[in-house]
């Protein structure tokens, strides 16, 4: 199968290249690099750099002929999506209806799209169980809007134009090639600072909790997805929910590092719970997460001692 990913060069787009390649399908790779790195790139797969805004979409997707698109490419930064909402909106909806016109001009017949259980579904309520598929959307950030927005669209070019879709609502994603220097990315973030020996500093109480899912296993929802007769919307998670205190003393436990909690101002707006019900992408795709909290962060530490030096030049260039 040919399929364009979108943000093939970023943290979540290159693991699920990585796995579309070892499964034996072409892939072709469109990222304009804002945040993607090109060591990130599968060398399997062909490159064009590029903005999913721009009609030059039109002649790659004239070229390749993609049977499926697999959008992961967006602007990620939920407080950017605040102080902006305007340039959020650009990328993550003009830019994605950029795609689904081509898309559907172009005979692609399947469009799989990351979309987020945390941003869609807002704060859920003290002593709710895990959030399904059946909750009203109610995001509390532009971007939380945008990706609410985007699977509308999804419904609509299913109906109006027959495209079929899948929309994976993502937990917290988190593993190796995860940028530890953005603002999101608490697992990454924690683990480099603590690898250099430094203060990872906890916002507000820590009581703030996340349903943590690995990028392997993410990558193996959209494997799943490419060729799953459901359509729809699925949640892709753990069912677990853990707070940013837990992590922090997980990672020093695996670390073997001792250190106090230290705590920051709380970040004002930021979600107080996040946990999804994840039946429906069980019994819909035949997906399950297989990797525990502690196993990931056990490999995402490997991961980041290993490439330690690398990512400090980087960072340092
Ligand atoms: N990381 C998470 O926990 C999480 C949770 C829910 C949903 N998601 C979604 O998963 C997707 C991937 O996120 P990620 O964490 O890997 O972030 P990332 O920043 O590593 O990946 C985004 C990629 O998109 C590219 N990109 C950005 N704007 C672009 C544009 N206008 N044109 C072309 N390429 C562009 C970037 O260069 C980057 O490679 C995003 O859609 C994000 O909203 C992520």
């Amino acid at each position: 199968m040919k399929i364009l990913v979108t943000g093939g060069a970023g943290f979540i787009g290159s693991h699920v290249t990585d796995r579309y390649t070892a499964a034996g399908h072409q892939v072709v790779v469109v990222d304009n690099l804002t945040t993607g790195k090109m060591e990130n790139l599968n060398p399997k797969a062909r490159f064009y750099q590029s903005d999913i805004r721009d009609q030059g979409m039109e002649e790659i997707f004239a070229r390749e002929q993609p049977e499926v698109v697999n959008h992961h490419a967006a602007q990620i930064d939920v407080r950017k999506s605040v102080q902006d909402p305007v340039f959020d909106a650009s990328v993550n909806i003009l830019g994605m209806l950029n795609l689904l016109e081509k898309a559907v001009r172009h005979g692609v017949s399947r469009f799989i799209f990351a979309s987020s259980g945390g941003a869609t579904y807002g704060d859920q309520p003290e002593n709710a169980g895990p959030a399904s598929e059946e909750i009203p959307l109610q995001p509390i950030s532009p971007y939380g809007v945008a990706k609410a927005t985007g699977e509308l669209y999804l419904h609509y070019y299913k109906v109006g134009h027959g495209l079929d879709y899948v929309a994976l609502r993502y937990g917290n994603v988190y593993g190796p090639r995860q940028d530890p220097f953005g603002e999101a990315g608490v697992v990454a973030i924690f683990t480099e600072k603590l690898i250099a020996d430094g203060q990872p500093i906890i916002n507000g109480d820590g009581l703030q909790t996340r349903d943590y899912v690995y990028a392997e296993d993410v990558a193996e929802a959209n494997l799943l997805a490419l060729h799953s007769k459901a359509s729809g919307s699925f949640n892709i998670g753990t069912g677990v929910e853990k707070n940013v205190n837990e992590l922090f003393w997980c990672l020093l436990q695996i670390m073997e590092k001792s250190a106090q909690e230290v705590h920051g101002p709380a970040k004002p707006g930021e979600q107080r719970r996040s946990v999804l019900d994840c039946t429906r992408a069980q019994t819909g795709l035949g997906w399950k997460a297989k990797v525990s909290f502690e196993e990931g962060l056990r490999r995402t530490v490997e991961y980041f001692k290993k490439n330690h030096r690398r990512v400090r030049r980087e960072r340092c260039a």
